[in-house]
């Protein structure tokens, strides 16, 4: 089972990226893993793209066209490739990572879900302006969520690094849609009221990182370069409870992506035993409340009735993230 490598330094962020992490909603560091694990990383990432793995689990796909399409992948993904590469169970940024969202969240700050994205070269796209707690399937929740990316070489305006709307973790989640409203599309874009000319980049070296929020708008731009850009993201949350108002995200119930429906297919054939099996292999079986959360959810996506109702009025209140002053205990 997986434990956070026993480090002696756990203070990831400075007292002053901690600063900008609460008043902007995100954060660049240079460092947060070693050039020698950005080697081991890039071989591993071309390896599982090139073989295709987890794409019959609906676990590989495309996030802007339709798998089905004989188009090129233009921003292919791996949801949680930990699944698909014991190498990647203990890393310096998997353990780094988590300290730092320990730094910002609190102590009880856990893993979430993780990815990989290529941005192929010439052809990589944009990842649309989105919020990521829009991502979220089921909106009855309260989340505190922080993202780690990290791209594994550098990146920079031309190959498709981050942009931010500092300030933006501070709203509600604003409306979204499906690309060309093509519910068969994995991503989301914003289309609520912001102004992406404010968006601000943030080039990284390899093996830097951004954090962001949950809730702060951001942006990646298409790759124009020669070579691919990788990024790895570790995602981090309070283990949610029940939103007292309720909200929908009907961008998301109305997906209808090839990758959903192979998943589906996956379970119904056995794969849920393999899926949870996963989730104890990463941890879960540690973290009690994060284990309540997933069985309430599964049985909430079971029943109907339980769905939310219509509200745009978002139940989190962003005044309980609040910086911490002391190191995870
Ligand atoms: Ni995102």
């Amino acid at each position: 089972m997986l434990r956070p490598r026993e480090r002696e330094n756990t203070a990831v962020l400075t007292p002053d990226e901690l600063r900008i992490f609460h008043r902007d909603g995100c954060v660049a560091i240079p460092r947060i893993t070693s050039p020698a694990e950005i080697a081991l990383l890039l071989e591993i990432f071309a390896r599982l793209f090139a073989t295709g793995v987890g794409r019959r689990q609906g676990a590989q796909y495309d996030m802007l066209s339709h798998e089905e399409d004989a188009a090129p992948r233009t921003l292919p993904t791996i949801i949680n490739p930990i699944d698909y590469a014991r190498e990647l169970r203990d890393l310096e940024f998997r353990s780094n990572a988590l300290h730092a969202a320990r730094q910002l969240l609190g102590p009880r700050a856990v893993p979430s879900f993780e990815h990989v994205i290529l941005k192929p070269p010439h052809i990589g796209a944009a990842t649309p302006w989105h919020q990521d707690e829009a991502y979220r399937v089921d909106a009855g929740f309260t989340y505190s969520q922080v993202s780690v990316w990290m791209p594994l070489q550098e990146a920079t305006v031309e190959n498709g690094c981050m942009h931010y709307l500092p300030g933006s973790h501070r709203f509600d989640v604003l409306p979204h849609k499906s690309p060309g409203n093509d519910s068969k599309v994995h991503a989301i874009e914003c289309v609520g009221d912001f102004d992406p000319m404010q968006g601000v980049s943030f080039p990284l070296p390899a093996g830097g990182a951004t954090l962001h929020h949950g809730r702060t708008l951001h942006y990646a731009g298409p790759n124009r370069t020669d070579s691919p850009r990788f990024a790895y993201i570790l995602a981090f949350e309070i283990p949610p409870l029940r939103a007292s108002k309720q909200r929908s995200f009907s961008w998301m119930t109305e997906k209808r992506t090839p990758s959903i429906l192979l998943k589906r297919q996956w379970r119904r054939r056995g794969g849920f035993v393999i899926e949870g099996w996963r989730k104890m292999r990463r941890g879960l079986w540690l973290r009690p409340r994060q284990f309540m959360f997933e069985i309430y959810r599964a049985f909430r996506a079971l029943t109907p009735s339980s769905k939310c109702t219509d509200s745009t009025e978002a139940p989190q209140n962003i005044n309980h993230f609040r910086p911490r002053d002391g190191q995870p205990k």
